[in-house]
């Protein structure tokens, strides 16, 4: 690996203060990437740090809390965690900002009430929706769609793998990188029309969940080299 690629980025995470980014908060500051927690009001941001620094034993200096629009500015990767209804809204609002940079999407376009069931926008996947509104100048990779919030803030490896796909290789070899250092395996699952399928399986496993009285089903790879 070079030295490029081992260096620790700081990652702006839109609506951090939610669930799943506070999982991916935690893991890649435990890993010795600087994140900057986003949210709509300042306020909340410090409270998510607080909650996330609390579940790093007191670290800080790694941590910080911004509005989004201050959050996408300051970092070098973008992430972005909110509900698939404030998805369009949020990235019209901070498409300028968002402009030369990776945007990782981990949205998922989930409809209520139909949960268990795939219900893909008119672009394809919310990945393509983001690439439309975005534009060429920014990145959109999808990743963490098949991970459950609950297994990030589990403080042991997690048991499931995470399918990358998005533009441009050199932009799904640095969130590989960031699946890696999440405590992950990660595949590269290919171009953003693959995004169908990796947001798609997130019903199905929830589907999983309910049927089998669980609350984080996940995937696994198998047959690949390092395996047999
Ligand atoms: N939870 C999981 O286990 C999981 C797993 C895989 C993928 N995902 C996907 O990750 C995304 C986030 O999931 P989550 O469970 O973390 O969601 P969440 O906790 O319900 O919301 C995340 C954050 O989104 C922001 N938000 C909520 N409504 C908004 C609005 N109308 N406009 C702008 N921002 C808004 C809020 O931040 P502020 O109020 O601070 O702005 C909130 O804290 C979803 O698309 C979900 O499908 C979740």
């Amino acid at each position: 690996m070079s030295n490029e690629e081992k260096k620790n980025y700081t990652i702006g995470i839109i609506g951090g203060t939610g669930k799943e980014g506070k999982g991916l908060a935690y893991r890649w500051v435990k890993a010795g990437h600087k994140v900057i927690i986003g949210s709509r009001q300042w306020e909340k941001a410090q409270k998510a740090v607080e909650a996330v620094s609390d579940l790093l034993g007191g670290e800080t200096e790694l941590l910080e809390g911004m509005e989004n629009r201050d959050a996408v500015a300051g970092c070098e990767i973008a992430v972005i965690t909110v509900p698939y209804a404030a998805h369009r809204p949020t990235l019209e609002g901070l498409k300028d900002v968002l402009g030369g940079k990776i945007l990782i999407d981990v949205v998922v376009p989930i409809v209520q009430p139909k949960v268990t069931k795939a219900q893909m926008p008119k672009a394809g996947s919310a990945a393509q929706e983001a690439q439309e509104i975005l534009g060429e100048d920014c990145r959109v990779v999808d990743a963490f769609q098949n991970i459950s919030h609950e297994r990030l803030t589990n403080k042991g490896d997690i048991d499931c793998d995470v399918l990358v796909c998005g533009k441009g290789k050199a932009a799904r070899d640095v969130v590989l990188r960031l699946v890696e250092d999440a405590g992950l395996r990660g595949w590269d699952a290919g171009p953003i029309e693959n995004a169908v399928v990796v947001e798609g399986l997130t019903s199905i496993l929830i589907g999983l969940n309910i049927q089998h009285h669980v609350h984080a089903s996940g995937i696994r790879i198998t047959g690949m080299p390092d395996q047999e």
